[in-house]
Protein backbone atom coordinates (compact mmCIF):
# COMPACT_ATOMS: atom_id res chain seq x y z
CA UNK A 1 0.00 0.00 0.00
CA UNK A 2 1.24 3.43 -0.58
CA UNK A 3 0.73 5.59 2.12
CA UNK A 4 -0.59 9.10 1.53
CA UNK A 5 1.89 11.67 2.58
CA UNK A 6 1.91 15.08 4.08
CA UNK A 7 4.55 17.83 2.15
CA UNK A 8 5.66 21.00 2.85
CA UNK A 9 5.83 24.07 0.66
CA UNK A 10 10.09 22.86 1.14
CA UNK A 11 8.86 19.35 -0.43
CA UNK A 12 10.13 17.64 2.20
CA UNK A 13 7.31 15.21 3.10
CA UNK A 14 6.38 12.42 5.52
CA UNK A 15 3.56 9.57 5.32
CA UNK A 16 0.60 9.95 7.33
CA UNK A 17 1.77 6.43 8.88
CA UNK A 18 5.38 5.80 9.84
CA UNK A 19 6.80 3.01 12.36
CA UNK A 20 7.52 3.84 15.47
CA UNK A 21 10.67 1.55 17.45
CA UNK A 22 10.64 2.23 21.19
CA UNK A 23 10.99 -0.89 22.83
CA UNK A 24 12.40 -2.90 19.94
CA UNK A 25 15.78 -3.94 20.83
CA UNK A 26 15.17 -3.20 24.38
CA UNK A 27 13.73 -0.35 26.60
CA UNK A 28 16.82 1.91 27.83
CA UNK A 29 18.86 -1.37 27.91
CA UNK A 30 19.57 -3.65 25.57
CA UNK A 31 17.36 -6.81 25.13
CA UNK A 32 18.16 -9.14 22.48
CA UNK A 33 16.11 -11.85 23.29
CA UNK A 34 13.70 -11.00 20.22
CA UNK A 35 16.02 -9.96 17.89
CA UNK A 36 15.29 -12.22 14.86
CA UNK A 37 11.36 -11.48 15.22
CA UNK A 38 12.39 -7.58 15.31
CA UNK A 39 13.68 -7.27 12.45
CA UNK A 40 11.31 -10.21 10.87
CA UNK A 41 8.43 -6.99 11.82
CA UNK A 42 10.15 -4.39 10.57
CA UNK A 43 11.21 -6.27 7.09
CA UNK A 44 7.46 -6.92 6.85
CA UNK A 45 5.91 -3.61 7.83
CA UNK A 46 8.22 -2.28 5.05
CA UNK A 47 7.34 -4.45 2.48
CA UNK A 48 3.59 -3.87 3.55
CA UNK A 49 4.30 0.07 2.70
CA UNK A 50 5.62 2.07 5.77
CA UNK A 51 8.77 3.39 4.41
CA UNK A 52 9.06 6.02 7.51
CA UNK A 53 10.98 4.61 10.50
CA UNK A 54 11.74 6.50 13.85
CA UNK A 55 14.09 5.69 15.93
CA UNK A 56 16.50 7.03 18.81
CA UNK A 57 19.91 6.13 19.74
CA UNK A 58 18.63 5.72 23.49
CA UNK A 59 16.22 3.49 22.04
CA UNK A 60 17.49 -0.08 23.55
CA UNK A 61 20.80 2.08 24.04
CA UNK A 62 21.71 1.98 20.24
CA UNK A 63 20.03 -1.76 19.70
CA UNK A 64 17.07 -0.50 18.08
CA UNK A 65 18.97 0.93 15.46
CA UNK A 66 21.67 -2.18 14.83
CA UNK A 67 17.82 -3.84 14.26
CA UNK A 68 16.82 -1.69 11.95
CA UNK A 69 19.57 -1.45 10.53
CA UNK A 70 19.79 -5.20 9.49
CA UNK A 71 15.83 -4.93 8.62
CA UNK A 72 16.29 -1.91 5.55
CA UNK A 73 19.79 -3.78 4.48
CA UNK A 74 17.52 -5.49 1.20
CA UNK A 75 15.42 -2.38 0.59
CA UNK A 76 16.49 0.58 -1.77
CA UNK A 77 17.84 2.92 0.93
CA UNK A 78 16.35 6.25 -1.48
CA UNK A 79 12.62 4.63 -1.11
CA UNK A 80 12.88 5.06 2.87
CA UNK A 81 13.06 7.49 5.54
CA UNK A 82 15.03 6.90 8.36
CA UNK A 83 14.84 9.22 11.58
CA UNK A 84 17.11 9.17 14.30
CA UNK A 85 17.29 11.64 17.47
CA UNK A 86 20.37 12.76 19.70
CA UNK A 87 19.81 12.34 23.02
CA UNK A 88 19.40 15.28 25.06
CA UNK A 89 22.38 14.63 27.06
CA UNK A 90 24.27 14.64 24.47
CA UNK A 91 23.42 18.15 22.43
CA UNK A 92 26.52 19.94 23.11
CA UNK A 93 28.59 20.22 19.74
CA UNK A 94 30.76 17.59 19.65
CA UNK A 95 28.60 15.19 21.36
CA UNK A 96 25.83 15.68 18.11
CA UNK A 97 28.24 15.07 15.98
CA UNK A 98 29.43 12.07 17.68
CA UNK A 99 26.34 10.65 18.79
CA UNK A 100 25.20 11.43 14.80
CA UNK A 101 27.96 9.03 13.78
CA UNK A 102 27.21 6.63 16.31
CA UNK A 103 23.51 6.18 15.11
CA UNK A 104 24.92 6.28 11.09
CA UNK A 105 27.18 3.08 11.67
CA UNK A 106 24.43 1.51 13.79
CA UNK A 107 22.12 1.95 11.15
CA UNK A 108 24.32 0.88 8.51
CA UNK A 109 23.74 3.86 5.98
CA UNK A 110 25.20 6.75 5.27
CA UNK A 111 22.59 9.57 5.90
CA UNK A 112 19.78 10.03 8.25
CA UNK A 113 16.66 11.67 6.23
CA UNK A 114 15.64 13.01 9.80
CA UNK A 115 17.70 13.77 12.85
CA UNK A 116 15.52 14.94 16.17
CA UNK A 117 16.89 16.98 18.85
CA UNK A 118 14.92 14.32 21.47
CA UNK A 119 14.30 17.12 23.78
CA UNK A 120 15.84 20.02 24.99
CA UNK A 121 18.16 20.52 27.78
CA UNK A 122 18.06 23.78 29.59
CA UNK A 123 21.97 22.67 30.32
CA UNK A 124 22.73 23.10 27.10
CA UNK A 125 23.05 26.00 24.40
CA UNK A 126 20.17 25.70 21.90
CA UNK A 127 22.69 27.66 19.46
CA UNK A 128 25.29 25.43 19.99
CA UNK A 129 23.11 21.98 19.04
CA UNK A 130 21.58 24.20 16.18
CA UNK A 131 25.01 24.58 14.84
CA UNK A 132 26.45 21.07 14.84
CA UNK A 133 22.73 20.10 13.52
CA UNK A 134 23.69 22.05 10.64
CA UNK A 135 27.43 20.92 10.20
CA UNK A 136 25.32 17.51 9.77
CA UNK A 137 22.88 18.95 7.16
CA UNK A 138 26.46 20.65 5.55
CA UNK A 139 28.33 17.49 5.24
CA UNK A 140 25.53 15.47 4.20
CA UNK A 141 24.97 13.02 6.82
CA UNK A 142 21.75 14.11 7.83
CA UNK A 143 19.15 15.54 5.19
CA UNK A 144 16.75 17.34 7.44
CA UNK A 145 16.80 18.58 10.92
CA UNK A 146 13.67 18.27 13.61
CA UNK A 147 13.28 18.95 16.94
CA UNK A 148 10.95 17.14 19.74
CA UNK A 149 8.97 17.70 22.82
CA UNK A 150 9.53 21.39 22.04
CA UNK A 151 7.09 24.00 22.75
CA UNK A 152 6.68 26.88 20.46
CA UNK A 153 9.00 29.50 21.90
CA UNK A 154 11.86 26.96 22.39
CA UNK A 155 10.65 25.93 18.56
CA UNK A 156 11.33 29.45 17.04
CA UNK A 157 14.24 29.88 19.46
CA UNK A 158 16.11 26.94 17.83
CA UNK A 159 14.33 28.44 14.19
CA UNK A 160 16.22 31.52 14.49
CA UNK A 161 19.59 29.97 15.08
CA UNK A 162 19.19 27.26 12.12
CA UNK A 163 20.31 28.03 8.55
CA UNK A 164 17.94 24.86 7.64
CA UNK A 165 13.90 24.81 8.17
CA UNK A 166 13.28 23.07 10.92
CA UNK A 167 10.42 20.95 9.03
CA UNK A 168 9.01 18.69 12.32
CA UNK A 169 8.13 18.40 16.15
CA UNK A 170 7.67 15.60 17.16
CA UNK A 171 5.14 15.56 20.33
CA UNK A 172 3.14 13.52 22.67
CA UNK A 173 -0.28 14.34 21.04
CA UNK A 174 -3.19 11.60 20.65
CA UNK A 175 -7.01 11.48 21.47
CA UNK A 176 -5.89 10.78 25.33
CA UNK A 177 -3.57 13.53 25.20
CA UNK A 178 -3.90 16.90 24.16
CA UNK A 179 -2.03 19.74 26.42
CA UNK A 180 -0.03 17.75 28.81
CA UNK A 181 2.29 14.98 28.24
CA UNK A 182 2.92 12.21 30.14
CA UNK A 183 6.55 11.93 30.13
CA UNK A 184 7.79 13.43 33.51
CA UNK A 185 10.29 15.18 32.14
CA UNK A 186 12.01 18.09 35.07
CA UNK A 187 10.55 20.53 33.08
CA UNK A 188 7.36 22.06 31.53
CA UNK A 189 7.59 21.71 27.51
CA UNK A 190 5.48 18.50 27.30
CA UNK A 191 2.35 21.15 27.06
CA UNK A 192 0.39 22.79 25.26
CA UNK A 193 0.61 20.42 22.19
CA UNK A 194 -2.93 21.09 20.98
CA UNK A 195 -3.51 24.61 22.25
CA UNK A 196 -0.16 26.30 20.85
CA UNK A 197 2.39 23.65 19.22
CA UNK A 198 -0.05 22.62 16.62
CA UNK A 199 -1.78 25.77 15.47
CA UNK A 200 1.40 27.07 15.20
CA UNK A 201 3.07 23.95 12.92
CA UNK A 202 0.06 24.08 10.83
CA UNK A 203 0.59 28.14 10.30
CA UNK A 204 4.11 27.71 9.71
CA UNK A 205 4.75 24.96 7.59
CA UNK A 206 6.08 22.35 10.22
CA UNK A 207 5.11 18.59 10.21
CA UNK A 208 3.42 17.16 14.09
CA UNK A 209 4.66 14.05 14.45
CA UNK A 210 2.19 12.68 16.90
CA UNK A 211 4.33 9.95 19.39
CA UNK A 212 2.38 7.59 21.62
CA UNK A 213 -0.88 7.81 19.34
CA UNK A 214 -2.48 4.78 20.86
CA UNK A 215 -1.00 5.78 24.26
CA UNK A 216 0.36 2.57 24.37
CA UNK A 217 -2.69 0.90 24.07
CA UNK A 218 -4.69 2.42 26.49
CA UNK A 219 -7.48 4.53 23.47
CA UNK A 220 -7.85 0.90 22.69
CA UNK A 221 -10.11 0.13 25.59
CA UNK A 222 -13.56 0.25 25.05
CA UNK A 223 -15.77 3.33 25.26
CA UNK A 224 -19.10 4.61 24.42
CA UNK A 225 -17.57 6.95 22.39
CA UNK A 226 -15.12 5.55 20.28
CA UNK A 227 -17.68 2.70 19.60
CA UNK A 228 -19.85 4.99 18.03
CA UNK A 229 -17.16 5.86 15.66
CA UNK A 230 -16.11 2.42 15.37
CA UNK A 231 -19.20 1.31 14.17
CA UNK A 232 -19.76 4.58 11.94
CA UNK A 233 -17.10 3.99 9.73
CA UNK A 234 -16.43 0.22 10.15
CA UNK A 235 -12.67 0.54 11.77
CA UNK A 236 -11.33 -0.88 14.94
CA UNK A 237 -10.23 1.42 17.45
CA UNK A 238 -6.62 1.76 16.47
CA UNK A 239 -7.62 2.87 13.22
CA UNK A 240 -10.18 5.45 14.74
CA UNK A 241 -7.27 6.63 16.63
CA UNK A 242 -4.83 7.23 14.16
CA UNK A 243 -7.47 8.93 11.56
CA UNK A 244 -8.41 11.62 14.05
CA UNK A 245 -4.77 12.26 14.24
CA UNK A 246 -4.13 12.30 10.33
CA UNK A 247 -7.15 13.79 9.34
CA UNK A 248 -5.91 17.00 11.29
CA UNK A 249 -3.41 19.32 8.66
CA UNK A 250 0.02 18.72 9.05
CA UNK A 251 -0.18 15.71 11.34
CA UNK A 252 1.17 12.54 10.68
CA UNK A 253 2.02 9.55 13.42
CA UNK A 254 4.25 6.54 14.27
CA UNK A 255 2.36 3.91 16.14
CA UNK A 256 4.78 1.37 17.50
CA UNK A 257 4.32 -2.32 16.43
CA UNK A 258 6.43 -5.31 15.72
CA UNK A 259 3.28 -7.65 15.70
CA UNK A 260 2.18 -8.25 11.59
CA UNK A 261 -1.81 -8.00 12.86
CA UNK A 262 -1.29 -4.65 14.09
CA UNK A 263 0.72 -3.80 11.68
CA UNK A 264 -1.43 -4.59 8.82
CA UNK A 265 -4.48 -2.60 11.41
CA UNK A 266 -2.56 0.19 11.59
CA UNK A 267 -2.84 0.46 8.15
CA UNK A 268 -6.47 0.94 8.05
CA UNK A 269 -5.85 3.86 10.12
CA UNK A 270 -4.55 5.94 6.35
CA UNK A 271 -6.32 6.23 3.38
CA UNK A 272 -9.26 7.85 4.56
CA UNK A 273 -10.65 11.03 6.41
CA UNK A 274 -12.83 11.22 9.39
CA UNK A 275 -15.78 13.74 8.86
CA UNK A 276 -14.94 17.48 10.31
CA UNK A 277 -17.51 17.04 12.76
CA UNK A 278 -16.48 13.69 14.03
CA UNK A 279 -12.66 15.20 14.78
CA UNK A 280 -14.05 18.12 16.64
CA UNK A 281 -16.94 15.60 18.22
CA UNK A 282 -14.15 13.10 19.75
CA UNK A 283 -11.87 16.61 20.58
CA UNK A 284 -14.37 17.97 22.51
CA UNK A 285 -16.00 14.47 24.11
CA UNK A 286 -12.96 11.89 24.51
CA UNK A 287 -12.79 11.23 28.13
CA UNK A 288 -14.54 14.10 29.36
N1 LIG B 1 10.17 11.74 20.83
C1 LIG B 1 9.83 11.17 21.96
O1 LIG B 1 10.17 11.62 23.06
C2 LIG B 1 8.97 9.94 21.91
C3 LIG B 1 8.29 9.51 23.06
C4 LIG B 1 7.45 8.40 22.94
C5 LIG B 1 7.34 7.75 21.72
N2 LIG B 1 8.07 8.16 20.64
C6 LIG B 1 7.96 7.47 19.31
O2 LIG B 1 6.59 7.25 19.04
C7 LIG B 1 6.38 5.86 18.83
C8 LIG B 1 4.98 5.47 19.27
O3 LIG B 1 4.81 5.63 20.66
P1 LIG B 1 4.77 4.41 21.69
O4 LIG B 1 5.47 3.25 21.13
O5 LIG B 1 5.26 4.94 22.97
O6 LIG B 1 3.22 4.13 21.90
P2 LIG B 1 2.01 3.73 20.92
O7 LIG B 1 2.47 3.67 19.52
O8 LIG B 1 0.88 4.60 21.28
O9 LIG B 1 1.67 2.26 21.44
C9 LIG B 1 2.49 1.17 21.21
C10 LIG B 1 1.86 -0.04 21.86
O10 LIG B 1 0.61 -0.33 21.25
C11 LIG B 1 0.62 -1.68 20.75
N3 LIG B 1 -0.11 -1.65 19.48
C12 LIG B 1 0.22 -1.05 18.32
N4 LIG B 1 -0.73 -1.21 17.38
C13 LIG B 1 -1.69 -1.96 17.97
C14 LIG B 1 -2.92 -2.48 17.53
N5 LIG B 1 -3.38 -2.24 16.29
N6 LIG B 1 -3.67 -3.22 18.39
C15 LIG B 1 -3.23 -3.47 19.65
N7 LIG B 1 -2.05 -3.00 20.14
C16 LIG B 1 -1.30 -2.24 19.31
C17 LIG B 1 2.08 -2.06 20.60
O11 LIG B 1 2.25 -3.44 20.80
P3 LIG B 1 2.65 -4.47 19.62
O12 LIG B 1 4.06 -4.16 19.23
O13 LIG B 1 2.46 -5.78 20.24
O14 LIG B 1 1.68 -4.21 18.49
C18 LIG B 1 2.72 -1.27 21.74
O15 LIG B 1 2.61 -1.98 22.94
C19 LIG B 1 7.51 5.21 19.65
O16 LIG B 1 7.67 3.85 19.33
C20 LIG B 1 8.65 6.11 19.29
O17 LIG B 1 9.15 5.79 18.01
C21 LIG B 1 8.86 9.25 20.71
Amino acid sequence: MKIPTKKLKNGFELPDLGLGTWKIGGGREVDTSRDSGSIEAVKKAIAMGYIHIDTAEVYGAGHCEELIGQAIKDFPRENLIITSKVARVNLAYDDVLRAAEKSLQKLDIDYIDLYYIHAPNPEISLKETIRAMDRLVSDKLVKNIAVSNFTVDLLKEAQAYSDNKIVANQIEYSLLTRNKGSHGLPYADNVDMESKTLPYCQENDILVVAERPLERGILLEKNELMGKMVKKYNKSYAQIAINWLISQKNVVTIPKSDNIEHLEENLGGVGWKMEEEDIELLRQKYNN
